[in-house]
Order: structure tokens, then C-alpha cells, then sequence
């Protein structure tokens, strides 16, 4: 008996207490809920308790009102919206760029490999980039199974197997999601610097980029790299503050704070995933050299030439029109 007192005392000090305008439905249950909810009549209670308007989604509860219908509209948004259709923006990505490759073929270095290299990132510099990228692909994935694994995963591995994942992927998602933070801002630090937007970036645009052929201007980093970066820190920005929220409930003083963030976390989250898709095709297998600058720090002189001439002729003082001999390079 005693074991039993001592056992259930925690759990009555947690215990959820109603807020102080809760209304006691027993004490008129016999007359149904108008009789607690004044002028409010059974069936605009009932349809509100059951779905109501979706327009109404953020809409403020009627005073006195203990249940609101924003859960159930949040439900309907994420079930029939969120989780049925934005999973398939990663999936018409990859397969727009696979049939651009199939189109294009990887963008090659006109002039071949010089042999010879200049630097382009510092050590700090690829850190920062492949700590994000690390984080970012962690949250990317468990966000996806998350989100998706009822749908995706469940109906063919069983519900059990997507549970457990599911599970696993939370606690790992939870782990990884404050480390983001701190990523971000490194990364905005060591790259902030030749990714604000100047006249030269016209041209860029008007060229689309050299994707369709031509030569485009570039300082140190082109239209499309500035305008990735400016998408991963707002984004990122987003996806933190409405991340924290949901680990930190208890931040917000109402409930509908907690549901659109979790609404705006996905929305933004996959279509970083999205953009990021991109961002990988384009540092891989889309341009030929790329990925260097990444992964030794340094490119090749042909290939700045023709991607960042401007950036060159300011680092080597030399003219990025006079071309260089060219040889086989590893
Ligand atoms: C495995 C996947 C990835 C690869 C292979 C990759 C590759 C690259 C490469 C090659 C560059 C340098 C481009 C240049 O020299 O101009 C670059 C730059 C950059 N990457 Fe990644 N990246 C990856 C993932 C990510 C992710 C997940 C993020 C962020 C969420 C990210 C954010 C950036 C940023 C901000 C820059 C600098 C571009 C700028 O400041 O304009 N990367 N990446």
C-alpha cells in the first residue's frame, strides 16, 4: 500500500490541471454543451470540433472555448498537404537534373587542365562548409523519415520497422538540430565575405548562368553560389528558430505558435533539401573541377578562368583572356 502511495505521488504532482476558465461539462451534461459554452449552438461546437474551416487555421479560439479546432486544421494541412505532396520535390529535382545531365552532359573545362592550381578556400574555410553539409545531410535524412515514413516506409517495411526508425531518427534529429545552429553561423562567418550581390550578377542572370552555353563574368563566387548561400542562412535561420520552438514548447504561450512552426520547419527543410540537390549536382559530377576547391582547397587556373575571371584576374593580377597550355593533369 505504502509502495503504491509512494509510487503514485510523482504522478499526481505531474498531473495536467485544466486552465483556470475550464469548463466542468458534467455539471450540466444532461442540457449538452451550449448549456457550458453559452450562446454557442451544439452543431457550430461539434463541426468545429470536428474539422471546421481550414481557412480558419490560425484564427483565435472563441474566448472561453477549452478545445479548439487548429489541431484537427493543422492535421488536415499536414496530412493532406505537407505529407502527401512536398516529398515529391526532392524526387522532381533529381529527376529534372538527371535529364539535364542526360541533355548536357557535365560541364568540362573548355580548355582542359592547366596543371596548375591557385587557392581558393583555407582549411577554416572547408571545415565550416563540410560540418554543415554533415549536419545538414543527418537532419535532411531522419527529417525525411520523420516526416515521410508513414507514408513512405510503413506500407512496405511494416509499421513496426517505421516506428522504430522513426523513433531513432527523433532522437537523432533532436540531438543534430542544436548543432545546426552553431554550424550556421560558422558558416555564415567564413563565407559572408564576396556573397553580397553587385551589378556584375546581372549579366549572370541574363546568360542563365552559362548553363546553355557562352561565357560568364564571375568574382569569387557567381550569381548562383551568393544567391545558395543567401537561401541556406535565411532558410537555415528559419529552420532553427521554429526547430527551437518545437524542442522548447514551453517558449511560446500558444499552442498554434507550436503547429505553424512545425509547418514552416518542413516547408523550409525540404525546399533547402531541394536547392541542396541541386547545389550537390553542380559541386559533382554537373562541372568539371568544382569540386577541388572543396576538397584540396585549390582549382585548377583554366577552370577559375572561365567560372571566376574576375576573381582570378584579382588574385594572380594576371588576364583571365590569355589562355594557358594544356596538359594531361591526375
Ligand atoms: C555532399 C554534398 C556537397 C558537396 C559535394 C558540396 C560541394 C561544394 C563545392 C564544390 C563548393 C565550392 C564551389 C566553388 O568553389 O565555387 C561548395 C560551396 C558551398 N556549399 Fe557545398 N557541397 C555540399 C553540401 C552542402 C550543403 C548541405 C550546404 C548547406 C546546407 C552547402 C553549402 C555551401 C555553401 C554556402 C557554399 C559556398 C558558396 C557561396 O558562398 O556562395 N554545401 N559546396
Amino acid at each position: 500500500m505504502l509502495m503504491l502511495a509512494a509510487f503514485a505521488a510523482p504522478i499526481a504532482a505531474q498531473s495536467v490541471r485544466p486552465p483556470g476558465n475550464a469548463v466542468n461539462l458534467d455539471d450540466g451534461i444532461e442540457d449538452g454543451p451550449s448549456n457550458a459554452l453559452g450562446d454557442i449552438s451544439d452543431t457550430e461546437i461539434w463541426d468545429n470540433f470536428r474539422g471546421g474551416n481550414p481557412r480558419e487555421l490560425f484564427a483565435a479560439a472563441p474566448e472561453g472555448q477549452v478545445m479548439t479546432t487548429t489541431g484537427q486544421q493543422w492535421r488536415v494541412v499536414r496530412e493532406k498537404l505537407i505529407r502527401k505532396y512536398l516529398g515529391w520535390l526532392p524526387v522532381i529535382v533529381i529527376g529534372l537534373l538527371a535529364v539535364f545531365y542526360l541533355i548536357r552532359g557535365p560541364m568540362k573545362i573548355t580548355g582542359g587542365r592547366s596543371g596548375k592550381t591557385i587557392p581558393r578556400f583555407t582549411l577554416s574555410a572547408r571545415v565550416a562548409h563540410w560540418f554543415m553539409a554533415g549536419v545538414f545531410i543527418i537532419l535532411g535524412l531522419t527529417g525525411l523519415i520523420i516526416l515521410l515514413g508513414r507514408v513512405v516506409i510503413a506500407p512496405y517495411l511494416g509499421l513496426e520497422f517505421n516506428s522504430v526508425l522513426a523513433s531513432a531518427a527523433m532522437q537523432g534529429h533532436n540531438l543534430f538540430g542544436p548543432v545546426f545552429v552553431f554550424a550556421l553561423i560558422w558558416l555564415f562567418i567564413k563565407f559572408v565575405r564576396g556573397n553580397f550581390f553587385q551589378w556584375v550578377d546581372l549579366k549572370w542572370i541574363f546568360k542563365l548562368g552559362g548553363f546553355f552555353g557562352g561565357h560568364v563574368s564571375s568574382r569569387q563566387f557567381n550569381f548562383g553560389e551568393k544567391s545558395w548561400f543567401w537561401m541556406v542562412i535565411l532558410g537555415g535561420i528559419l529552420i532553427s528558430v521554429t526547430g527551437i520552438i518545437m524542442l522548447f514548447p514551453t517558449l511560446v504561450d500558444d499552442v498554434r505558435w507550436l503547429q505553424l512552426s512545425t509547418i514552416l520547419h518542413a516547408l523550409g527543410a525540404v525546399g533547402l533539401i531541394a536547392v541542396a540537390i541541386g547545389h550537390i549536382y553542380v559541386g559533382t559530377i554537373g562541372m568539371e573541377g568544382s569540386i577541388d576547391s572543396m576538397l584540396k582547397g585549390e582549382v585548377d587556373e583554366n577552370w577559375a578562368k572561365e567560372h571566376h575571371d574576375l576573381w582570378y584576374e584579382e588574385v594572380t593580377g594576371k588576364s583571365a583572356t590569355a589562355p594557358e597550355t594544356t596538359e594531361d593533369a591526375p
